[in-house]
């Protein structure tokens, strides 16, 4: 990570702050923060600036009038890209939208991180880099090893979509109650599939148990690294880069922020780096209405797909969240369908479950607060189910 300093902010029009500008020596990515003059952080820009555009101005802060922000079409993901060494970098510096349609007068501010535009269409990409980097730094993971791991299709593409880059072949234990896409995404990243079957496409309480423990066999007999996603705290590690991002894009403070849990990794992670940064961010867990398990210790079946998985996750802490909310699925599948048609957000029924959590959080913290929420996978990989044809 560069640093740079720079002693006046002309583009933000406050002459007595000092502006610094990080830049990612992988990604050739840059973010911009402001500090006035006790050196507390007054305004993180909303911006992810590509360095090399940033770099023959920024400095000398030229090139802008006082007072003026930088051009639109200097800011934002993906503008004037540098060339990436590999796909991996792609990873992250997912954009923030505001909700506008679905969010009824009197509600507070709704944010939702559109993680869907991570590589392989989830925000499992961050977790499955982190986990396979940690695995190869610890030396656990060699090259010549292969990996192995049980998932209901998104983590499995992302751990493909890693582990093909890195050259360790993947097994991946899933099943027929997860979307055919999700699958045929891992074996198109060259996963080797194993399926155990569910009783009519259902995701019952037996189901991941199951999974996790053909798993742990493979694991066992064929010696390959298990990345066992709902233990492995490298995973966190993966997810604290969206509360970087998300301090950075958000210029109010962050209320509540709201999450379906699965393995829990992505509500832990943010959860303890919100703590971590002294923000008092409410961190509220959510699952599904008929499988509550983190609210009343009971179990059912649903067909949300990623969340309520029939046991506590042991990655998640009774710390890591202030309350639960069971949210229904039909609601939740109703919201991805309104995202979809009146937001432009096409994403999966765990993020409608996500968006109508945050809409609830909404309502009782009223005008003037700010919730925030991500929009886990993309639309697209729920074409062949019911989701969007309802
Ligand atoms: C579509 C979807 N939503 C939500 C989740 C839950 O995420 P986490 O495992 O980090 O709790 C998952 C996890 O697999 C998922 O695939």
């Amino acid at each position: 990570m560069e640093t740079w300093r720079h002693g006046c902010d002309s583009q933000l029009g406050g002459a007595s702050r000092t502006r610094e500008t990080r830049a990612s020596p992988t990604s050739g990515l840059g973010t911009t923060v402001c500090y006035d003059a006790k050196e507390t952080r007054v305004k993180p820009t909303s911006w992810i600036f590509n360095i090399d555009v940033l770099k023959p101005w920024n400095p000398t802060c030229q090139g802008m009038p006082p007072g003026k922000r930088a051009p639109r079409d200097r800011v934002g993901k993906g503008i004037v890209m540098p060339v990436l060494d590999s796909t991996l970098d792609v990873i992250g510096h997912t954009p923030v939208v505001r909700l506008r349609r679905v969010v009824p007068d009197g509600s507070a501010s709704v944010l939702v991180k559109l993680e869907y535009l991570n590589p392989t269409g989830s925000y499992k990409d961050r977790m499955a880099r982190a986990i396979i980097e940690g695995a190869e730094r610890r030396g656990n993971l060699r090259p010549g090893m292969s990996a192995v791991e049980c998932t209901g299709g998104s983590t499995g593409s992302s751990l493909a979509f890693v582990c093909a880059q890195k050259g360790y072949p993947l097994r991946i234990v899933t099943s027929d109650a997860f979307a055919p896409e999700k699958l045929r995404t891992i074996a198109a990243f060259g996963g080797d599939l194993m399926i155990e079957p569910s009783i009519g496409g259902q995701i019952t309480p037996d189901l991941i148990p199951r999974m996790i423990e053909r798993a742990r066999r493979i694991a066992e007999e064929d010696g390959a690294y298990p990345t066992d996603q709902f233990h492995n705290e490298d995973a966190l590690i993966g997810y604290r880069e969206i509360v970087t991002e998300l301090l950075q894009q958000v210029d109010t403070p962050i209320d509540a922020f709201c999450g379906g849990v699965g393995t829990g990794g992505m509500l832990a992670g943010i959860s303890r780096a919100f703590r971590e940064r002294g923000a008092t961010t409410e961190v509220v867990a959510l699952e599904p209405a008929s499988s509550p398990t983190l609210s009343e210790g009971r179990t059912g079946s649903h067909h949300i797909e990623g969340v309520g998985i029939g046991f506590v996750p042991p990655l998640v802490h009774d710390d890591d969240y202030a309350r639960v909310r069971g949210i229904e699925e039909e609601e939740a599948r109703a919201m991805a369908r309104r995202l979809a048609r009146e937001e432009g957000v096409f994403a999966g029924t765990s993020s409608g479950m996500n968006v109508v959590g945050a809409l609830r959080l909404a309502k009782e913290l009223g005008p003037g607060k700010t919730v925030v929420t991500v929009a886990v996978d993309f639309g697209l990989k729920y074409l062949a189910g019911d989701l969007f044809s309802a």
